[in-house]
């Protein structure tokens, strides 16, 4: 059986961190590809984790590279290219340079692997994955960005760790945009099947929302250098896994929304069915008023970003 392709664009943080999960779960072959004033690095890194293959008890091909014919055909494209933010840097502070990061890797994407399903990363992430899906003209369910996967991750994590409860038991739904106006969903979140507001009083889960809100500026001022990287990188494996393996998870993604929670024509956080087509499914869930409105100031940020934005 042929086995996958995968490519990651941006062999740093988040593209090796995400290289290395993937291989100790054999997704499939991975080619890391960074710009050629890197040449060398995205060849080492790729050489060297094929190297714990023996240890580990993986059997991939890794590659890397600085220019894309490697990427030929791939199934699965993930653009991790772009800058990070650095303490006092919002995510949207990234837009212009990270636009023309986006527009000339899926320029590439777009030419070498015109059938891949298209994940992106890089930041802004609603406004990064609206690029991707511009200038690719890929089919929408077709382009994907990640975000909720890891915000619901942390957001499980930090009430795992309140209820000293395992975290997979934690099941949990975020809506929006992928900025510190993203709407964690307490009236969807569940612990053992047990809805949330019958375990924690109100300020305690406000806490938790406002925490996963800023859970991303929380670790950039931790780590001074950059981002995270360990939790996003596992984020878009378990995106790409998915997709590979047609396993039709519901995972909280940016997808393409137009009717669907009356967007308008936006990449934002939903509910999505991931399997081999990419996004197969937008699954809309009733909302009270007032999540409503948090949900409309998200979108609406992301529009209003994204109408700043000249491709
Ligand atoms: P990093 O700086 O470690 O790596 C970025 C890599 O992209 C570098 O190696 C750089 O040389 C490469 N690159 C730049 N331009 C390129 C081009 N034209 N072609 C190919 N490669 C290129 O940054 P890190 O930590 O890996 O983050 C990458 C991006 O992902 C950032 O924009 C960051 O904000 C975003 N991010 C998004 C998350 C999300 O939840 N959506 C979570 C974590 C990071
Ligand atoms: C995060 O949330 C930087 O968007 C990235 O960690």
């Amino acid at each position: 059986m042929r086995r996958a392709k995968i490519s990651i664009i941006g062999a740093g943080n988040v593209g090796a961190t995400a290289a290395h999960w993937m291989a100790a779960k054999e997704l499939g072959d991975v080619t890391l590809v960074d710009i050629p004033a890197l040449d060398g690095v995205p060849q080492g890194k790729a050489l060297d984790l094929s190297q714990a293959g023996p240890i580990e008890d993986f059997d991939i091909h890794l590659t890397g590279a600085t220019s894309y014919e490697p990427t030929t055909g791939s199934d699965v494209v993930i653009i991790t290219a772009g800058l990070a933010r650095k303490p006092g840097m919002s995510r949207d502070d990234l837009l212009q340079k990270n636009t023309a990061i986006v527009k000339a890797v899926t320029e590439q994407v777009k030419r070498f692997s015109p059938q891949a399903v298209l994940i992106v990363v890089s930041n802004p992430l609603d406004a990064m994955v609206y690029v991707a899906h511009q200038v690719s003209g890929f089919p929408a369910h077709r382009v994907v960005g990640m975000a909720g996967v890891l915000d619901t991750a942390r957001y499980r994590a930090f009430i795992a760790a309140e209820l000293q409860v395992s975290v997979e038991d934690i099941q949990a739904l975020l809506l929006g945009g992928h900025g510190d106006d993203m709407v964690p969903l307490p009236r969807y979140t569940a612990v053992g099947g047990i809805p949330l507001p019958e375990l924690l009083p109100r300020e305690k889960i406000d806490a938790i929302v406002e925490r996963t809100r800023k859970g991303g500026a929380e670790i950039v001022n931790l780590l001074k250098t950059g981002s995270a990287y360990y939790a996003p990188s596992a984020a878009v494996t378990q995106m790409t896994e998915a997709i590979i393996r047609d396993k039709k998870r519901l995972l909280p993604c940016a997808a393409y929304c137009d009717r669907e929670y009356g967007v308008g024509g936006y990449f934002v956080g939903v509910p999505a069915k991931l399997g081999a087509g990419g996004v197969e499914q937008i699954i809309e869930v009733p909302l009270s008023p007032q999540e409503r409105k948090l949900f409309e100031a998200s979108v609406s940020h992301v529009r209003d970003l994204i109408r700043t934005i000249k491709i």
